[in-house]
């Protein structure tokens, strides 16, 4: 299998203080030289800790933040020095999904014309009457329906502005998907929805995703392999089936058995 996306030693210091648990810091590396390769078609998911640097090394392959140290390449090219205007077919290629995409919307605007304008901006359609009809077309594909084009964020639900962020995400074409914590929001009956959505997606449309979470058993159920991230380093890296039988790292030991424990409660 061809690698779409690989990270080599990339680190990320925020400088600056950012407040933690009270306490002001000067400086702190929430990702550190971290090598990440995943392959075409593949999900990958990564967990860790609150905090353990997820989100962070998930902007940083999608090119939101500037890396400190190392480079991130995306179907072989170095991406990492980019100016902004050659990085625009990268922007393309790689679109991120958030926890909570109602927050992302624009309340002030039709929720389909904020998926045309993405579309437009980055000469995805090659005028607004073909951006509509694949608007429509996507509407349908994510499990809306065409006349939620004009309907405004507030008359959905968070289920329903999630599978809207998708479209959106999806009007540009992409290869690759990031998705930070998509389903934390949301209810569990809803949390396997959109899941499964995203697994049709990726059959239908050939893309590969990196999925961040921080339920194991997500995690487990929806990636082919799973990356334990703990103080920004990878400390594990298997396949989903492996999990239970090949972790030796005591972190993911602990979240292995975390996972059981929760489990046993309902019992
Ligand atoms: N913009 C920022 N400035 C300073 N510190 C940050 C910033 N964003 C995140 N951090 C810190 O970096 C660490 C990793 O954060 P993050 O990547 O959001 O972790 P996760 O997604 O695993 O919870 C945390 O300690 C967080 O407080
Ligand atoms: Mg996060």
């Amino acid at each position: 299998m061809t690698i779409l996306v690989e990270t080599k030693k990339i680190s990320k210091l925020y400088t600056g203080a950012k407040k933690h648990f009270g306490m002001k810091r000067q400086s702190f590396t929430a990702v550190d030289q971290v090598d990440l390769t995943i392959k075409q078609g593949e999900i990958v998911g990564l967990i860790g800790e609150s905090g353990s640097g997820k989100s962070t090394l998930g902007r940083l392959i999608a090119r939101l933040i500037e890396p400190s140290a190392g480079s991130v390449y995306f179907d072989g090219a170095d991406i990492t020095n980019l100016p902004h205007k050659e990085l625009l077919p990268f922007y393309r290629n790689m679109q991120m999904i958030f926890q909570d995409s109602k927050s992302s919307l624009n309340p002030r605007k039709p929720i389909g014309e904020q998926i045309v304008q993405p579309m437009l901006r980055l000469g995805v359609a090659d005028n607004r009457l073909a951006a509509e009809l694949t608007v429509y077309n996507l509407l349908e594909k994510v499990g809306m329906k065409k006349d939620h084009f004009a309907r405004y964020p507030h008359e959905f639900s968070g289920g329903q502005c999630q599978r809207i962020g998708i479209a959106r995400a999806l009007a540009v074409n992409p290869k690759f998907l990031i998705l930070d914590e998509p389903t934390s929001a949301l209810d569990v009956s809803i949390q396997a929805q959109i899941l499964n959505l995203l697994l049709d997606l990726r059959d239908e449309l050939n893309l590969t995703y990196l999925f961040i979470g921080h339920n194991l058993a997500i995690v487990e159920f929806f990636c082919d392999r799973v990356v334990v991230l703990e103080n920004g380093q990878i400390i594990e890296s298997l396949q989903s089936d492996e999990l239970h039988t090949k972790a030796v790292h005591p972190s993911t030991r602990n979240l292995i058995d975390s996972v059981l424990s929760v489990s046993d409660l309902q019992y």
